[in-house]
């Protein structure tokens, strides 16, 4: 069957765990779904941090690049023209429509994927990206200079990976304004909290989460909030036309409580969670992290919940998303479906 799609060309800076995954599908299940939707995808540049770069306007061997970065060895054969020295380059020169930007979240600062999305949306590409730093630092910015260029800037994967928050309220909540949201954002603290109503102490939790790959070798981020308030910035910048920073959010972490305070709540009939909260109060936003004790019933402390977000509406009422076990599977899948949205665009 003779068929006329378009070619989508991608350009993938960060090639780790997101990037590896979804460029594993894109000969099976994603390249079925990106031919639905009229498109045929070509990777023809792929950059890393230590990795090396490749550029391939024909489009790159995938199957090569994958056993590459697994065998821990760089792009560099795949790569044709001249030596590229670094991400800014590889985005000054990369042939393509679409940027994927899948460097790792610096959360003090954005940066440099900030700088990335705002040089690739300058040059005209698409940008997807599944890093929160850009929407959590510089979102209002990034939409008007996308808006200008005549492209787009999506991030469907930037809180509860796959999980269609921002495509759910831009595509079927016309008209609805989205007043606040409540959410439970980071596994981590939960799955801390979690073990501690089962009798660990805090520090015999965090070792355990930090022991099954949960937490990170410095769980500050996590453990002190920051990590739910890049999200939470995330989502007021998106959902609520905000534009705040992560230091602008009224921040306390999970450090401070003991087993006495999980076992009160516990006594009480409730849960210690960290909680996110977005609220307008007489014309100013209020976005908030902190742990609070929440009834065990309350949906936001339901067990298995890797995250919940309840979205309060004007003309929906409260509108919830509930994520199991999360998993990079997701991540990848919000990707796609951004750059189905793109396609359909076109
Ligand atoms: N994993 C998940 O389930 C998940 C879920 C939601 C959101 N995210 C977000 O998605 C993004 C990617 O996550 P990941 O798990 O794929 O991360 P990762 O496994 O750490 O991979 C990061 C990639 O970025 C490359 N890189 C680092 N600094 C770079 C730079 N300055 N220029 C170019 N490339 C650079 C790394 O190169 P080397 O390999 O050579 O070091 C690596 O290929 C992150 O922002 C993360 O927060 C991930």
């Amino acid at each position: 069957v003779a068929t006329s799609r378009r070619p989508l060309r991608l350009a993938l800076l960060g090639f780790g765990n997101v990037g590896r995954y979804f460029v594993g599908q894109l000969a099976g299940a994603y390249g079925r779904v990106l031919h639905a939707a009229g498109v045929e995808p070509l990777v023809t540049g792929i950059a890393t941090g230590r990795h090396g770069v490749a550029l391939d306007r024909d489009g790159l061997a995938l199957s090569r690049a994958l056993r590459l970065v697994k065998a821990g060895q760089t792009l560099t054969p795949l790569h044709r023209g001249a030596p590229i020295d670094d991400a800014d380059a590889f985005i000054a020169r990369v042939r393509a429509d679409v940027l994927l930007e899948l460097t790792p979240l610096v959360p003090t600062s954005g940066e440099p994927a900030l700088g990335y999305v705002r040089a690739a949306l300058a040059r005209g590409l698409h940008v997807v990206t599944a890093n929160k730093g850009p929407v959590a630092f510089g979102r209002r910015r990034l939409m008007r200079l996308a808006a200008r260029q005549g492209v787009q800037f999506r991030h469907e994967g930037v809180v509860m990976d796959g999980f269609p928050i921002f495509n759910l309220t831009e595509r079927c909540l016309p008209g609805t304004r989205i007043l606040g949201f409540r959410g439970l954002l980071n596994s981590t603290t939960t799955r801390i909290l979690g073990r501690m109503e089962a009798g660990l102490d805090f520090d015999a939790a965090l070792a355990e989460a930090q022991a099954a790959g949960v937490a990170e070798a410095d769980p500050r981020h996590d453990i002190d909030g920051w990590d739910a308030a890049v999200k939470a910035c995330a989502l007021a910048n998106a959902l609520m036309d905000a534009d705040i920073r992560p230091d602008q959010v009224e921040r306390r972490g999970i450090g401070g409580l003991g087993s006495a305070d999980v076992g009160a709540a516990l006594a009480r009939g409730c849960r210690l969670r960290l909680i996110v909260r977005a609220r307008r109060r007489a014309g100013r936003l209020h976005v908030s992290v902190g742990p609070e004790s929440l009834p065990q019933d309350d949906v936001l402390v339901s067990s298995g919940a890797d995250g919940v977000l309840v979205l309060e509406t004007d003309l929906m009422r409260e509108v919830g998303l509930w994520e199991g076990a999360g998993g990079v599977d997701q991540t990848a899948y919000a990707l796609l479906a951004d750059l189905v949205a793109i396609a359909r665009s076109a």
